[in-house]
């Protein structure tokens, strides 16, 4: 059997075991194509379950592409906070407008015209036309490429673009339209996510395509897919100062660019600082602590950097004029603060 062969008798047994299974999740509730959007947006560095608040949230607030476009960055990234990744927001912020001015509101719904919108790739672009606009196009995220990489047993890496532009192409060619192509982005999604699991997690036994399963039949499911090891990540050491003042404490905004772009912070410097050396730089700002004492330590993982970070509780007499001074509840209601300060954002608020 050909691998177009062995994807083409897979494909309505997919379809039939979707149409039992399917879980019911808030965006597929007789979907907008904005719906789609925002929850595949969402879900693309987020769990499922971790994304529904979120996500019920957010629609609430900004039904639809006009809200969206018009809302502050503030609110924008309020409504984001926790789920990491901002710039996912910024960017749905930004393709938002073009589709307000040159869309009139409404997503278009072939994937050559979303893919120019910032923030979409081909994922996404595939997801939208797909399960937005019932359009032959596929959506190859890493649980479409591992059940197609078993069902195949190819020992292709699934991280080199080459495999998913193969695995794009293979499905692209065997899609079908209409109701049929959301439900098999849906159902292959669907089978990774809940049968088709990573490593020695595969429950080929209940898989409505286990007789189909190249790598089931050699045994080499654990093994599939294989991925080429991921550059580590680069370490930063920094010294997070959590200043308080009266019952303020003191943040700052991070530049426009860059990790974390526009984000509130707690100020912090490169570099594990003990309290002497802190009193030191602090004395430079121009401020006289009362003390300054350890508090805590948290280590947070970005895509391409970690950050180690030690926590440093700063009591001064006088607000350094240069940093934003806020209570705890302004905080708390009005600034997105990052996840990566979370130990510290759960001491203060
Ligand atoms: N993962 C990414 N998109 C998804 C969707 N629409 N349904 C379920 N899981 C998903």
């Amino acid at each position: 059997m050909t691998e177009k062969e062995r994807i083409g008798a897979a494909i309505p047994r997919l379809l039939a075991w979707h149409r039992v299974n399917r879980r019911p999740l808030p965006w597929r509730d007789r979907p907008t194509p904005y719906a789609v959007w925002v929850s595949e947006i969402m879900l693309q560095q987020t769990r499922i379950e971790a994304a529904i608040p979120y996500y019920l949230r957010f629609m609430e607030r900004l039904p639809d592409a006009r809200a969206l476009a018009e809302v502050s960055q503030e609110e924008l990234l309020k409504l984001w906070e926790g789920l990491g990744y901002y710039s996912r927001a910024r960017n749905l912020q930004k393709s938002a407008r073009v589709v307000a001015e040159q869309y009139g509101g409404a997503l278009p719904s072939s994937a050559q015209e979303l893919r120019k919108l910032p923030g979409i790739g081909d994922y996404t672009a595939g997801a939208i036309a797909s399960l937005a606009f019932g359009q032959p196009e596929p959506a190859v995220d890493g649980n479409v490429l591992r059940v197609i990489l078993r069902l195949t047993a190819r020992w292709d890496d699934a991280l080199a673009p080459d495999t998913r532009v193969w695995v794009t192409g293979l499905l692209r060619g065997l899609y079908p339209s209409g109701e049929d192509a959301a439900l098999l982005t849906e159902g292959l999604m669907e089978l990774g996510e809940t049968v088709c699991l990573p490593r020695e997690g595969a429950r080929c036994s209940a898989c409505p395509l286990a007789e189909l399963c190249l790598a089931r039949e050699r045994g080499e499911q654990a093994a599939l897919p294989v991925r080429s090891q991921p550059k580590p990540r680069r370490v930063e050491e920094r010294t997070v100062l959590l200043l308080r003042c009266g019952d303020r404490w003191a943040v700052r905004r991070r530049a426009e660019k860059g990790l974390l772009a526009g984000m509130w912070e707690y100020p912090n410097v490169e570099g594990l600082l003990n309290p002497e050396e802190a009193k030191a730089l602090l004395g430079e700002w121009g401020a006289e602590p009362r003390s300054v004492e350890p508090w805590g330590e948290a280590r947070h993982l970005f895509t391409h950097v970690e950050w180690q970070m030690r926590g440093l509780l700063i009591l001064c007499d006088r607000a350094i004029p240069e940093l934003t001074w806020r209570t705890a509840g302004e905080l708390f209601r009005e600034h997105a603060i990052p996840s990566a300060f979370r130990a510290w954002t759960e001491k203060i608020v």
